[in-house]
């Protein structure tokens, strides 16, 4: 090689490495103190957590950590959201900003994650957020990298604080990157956001924030977005062959679902528009399935385009009979391209403690023909659309547009299950006693507010 080859080598490959430099702004944090201010008893091996921006839409968290194995594997679904992680072994990062608004990601050694929106302390509107999130261990130590949508981040975010926790009771250690002073409180709590400390957003993100993305705008309101855009066995639709499903609760009257979906002209259903219709599933129709936790109790809806619907309650693969069945529905489907839907469950239909969901749309003849999209396809393994499979059903945080969801009793067509035919409410009944169809009828003047704000 000649002396100008080698010269212009070198050139070229110090031009490739200043461009990395200047390309790549990470900062990287050391949680070295317990909440309290004490030094951990890992100094030599302590939680690293990297903080970058990754593109224009997402930052990077990668975490370096001890692996303590203890408390064990929350067995959740690796990948996925899981409720209550902050009772495993997990390491978590908070960003904040000057209203006291932010979002809180958890990961853990295991693979599970659970990321949270709050507006005020301690005050969470949003939770079981969706993110990629991998992790790797050996015996002594753990690597995760997460990739962080930019929009779960709330505007003018400017302060952060950092977390580990590991061990059971009595000997659960919370450490904290900014602890509080020794002896200064009771208890840890990562919720105190004076403990917090600035940081340059710049490192996560391309663009200052500085309005509410859709996602916060959707939780201050209590709106869960669904999207039907893959088959069901995962490849990606067409966007005119995408079903978008909108769900929220209003004042805890019901759920109300509105749908927009593209309309395929296929055969009208043999029975009235508005009223239940059994055969639905072989016709043009949307599937939404709520299931509930640790169980194995679904509640279906079917919508038609032209006013048809089914209300299903399944327990497995088993039709739970006879249960009231009636509810509010409404579309623009008879003549258009594309068409709307609203609906209105009253809430007593809700099994308690939904907390996953699928759904799925189908069209076109029964058998090979049949066109089956949905809203999370089967993993690659599968040769037919199952619905009853769980395992394909991811979470939906419920709980947070109705409140009543977690409580086990609140359900009285569930609770009295298959024999259930509910009675009129009594005047003085609380809660969320079902509904009989009159009563319905009578709130559609509701709905129509509810159309006319949406
Ligand atoms: C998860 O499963 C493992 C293996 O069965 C078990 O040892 C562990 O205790 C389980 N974790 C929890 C939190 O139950
Ligand atoms: C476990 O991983 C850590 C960090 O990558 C490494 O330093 C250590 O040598 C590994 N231990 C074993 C037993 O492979
Ligand atoms: C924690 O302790 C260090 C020195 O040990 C001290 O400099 C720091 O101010 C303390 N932090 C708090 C919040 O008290
Ligand atoms: C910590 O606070 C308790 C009471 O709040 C007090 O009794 C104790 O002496 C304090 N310990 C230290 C080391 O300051
Ligand atoms: C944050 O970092 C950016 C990019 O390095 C820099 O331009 C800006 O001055 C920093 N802001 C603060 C408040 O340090
Ligand atoms: C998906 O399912 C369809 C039938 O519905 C089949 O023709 C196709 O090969 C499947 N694709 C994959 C990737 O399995
Ligand atoms: C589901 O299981 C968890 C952990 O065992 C338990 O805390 C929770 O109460 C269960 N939920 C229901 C609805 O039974
Ligand atoms: C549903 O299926 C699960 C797993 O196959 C089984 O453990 C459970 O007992 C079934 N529940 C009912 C009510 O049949």
């Amino acid at each position: 090689m000649s002396l100008v080859e080698c010269v212009k080598r070198w050139r070229l490959q110090l031009i490739v490495i200043l461009f990395i430099i200047s390309s790549t702004r990470a900062e990287e944090y050391r949680i070295l103190t317990t909440w309290d201010n004490r030094t951990i008893d890992h100094l030599d091996r302590p939680v690293v957590i990297r903080l970058e921006r990754h593109d224009e839409s997402a930052f990077k968290i990668s975490v370096d950590a001890p692996f303590f194995n203890d408390p064990p594997n929350p067995n959740g679904t690796v990948g996925e959201p899981f409720f209550t992680l902050w009772d495993y072994e997990v390491v978590e990062v908070f960003f904040l900003n000057d209203k006291n608004q932010y979002v809180e990601i958890e990961l853990c050694p295991w693979g599970q994650h659970i990321v949270l929106l709050l507006d005020g302390q301690r005050n969470t509107i949003r939770h079981s957020l969706f993110i990629e999130f991998t992790a790797t261990r050996n015996d002594t130590h753990w690597q995760g990298v997460a990739m962080i949508p930019v929009h779960f981040l709330p505007p003018n975010v400017g302060k952060m604080n950092a977390y580990a926790i590991h061990g059971s009771d009595p000997k659960r250690v919370y450490e904290s990157l900014y602890p509080v002073a020794f002896n200064s409180t009771a208890a840890a709590d990562f919720h105190n956001l004076a403990a917090f400390k600035p940081f340059n957003a710049s490192i996560i993100v391309e663009n200052a924030i500085d309005a509410y993305s859709d996602v916060w705008l959707d939780s201050f309101t209590g709106i869960r977005r669904l999207e039907i855009k893959h088959t069901w066995n995962g490849t990606l639709l067409d966007p005119q062959d995408a079903v978008e499903l909108q769900l929220e609760t209003k004042s805890g009257y019901g759920l109300f679902i509105k749908i927009n979906a593209p309309r395929y002209g296929d055969a009208l259903p043999p029975s009235p528009s508005g009223w239940p219709f059994d055969g639905l599933s072989s016709y043009e129709v949307i599937h939404l399935f709520l299931l509930v936790e640790n169980d194995t109790k679904t509640l279906e809806l079917q919508f038609g385009p032209t006013g048809h619907y089914a209300v299903i309650f399944w327990t497995n693969r088993t039709k739970l009979g006879d249960l009231q069945r009636e509810i509010t529905y409404k579309t623009n489907g008879f003549n258009s391209m594309f068409w709307e839907g609203e609906a209105f469950i009253p809430l007593a239909y809700l099994p308690a403690r939904v907390y996953k969901c699928n759904a799925h749309s189908a069209h076109g003849p029964q058998g090979n023909q049949r066109q089956i999209n949905s809203l999370y396809p089967a993993k690659s393994n599968e040769v037919r659309p199952d619905f009853q499979n769980y395992g394909n059903y991811k979470a939906i945080d419920m709980t947070m547009i109705y409140p009543g969801n977690d409580d086990v009793t609140c359900s009285d067509v569930w609770a009295d299950n298959v024999d259930c035919r509910p009675e009129p409410p009594p005047a003085s009944a609380a809660g969320h006693a079902p509904i009989g169809h009159y009563a319905l009828l009578s709130l559609t003047a509701f709905i129509s507010t509810f159309i006319m704000v949406a």
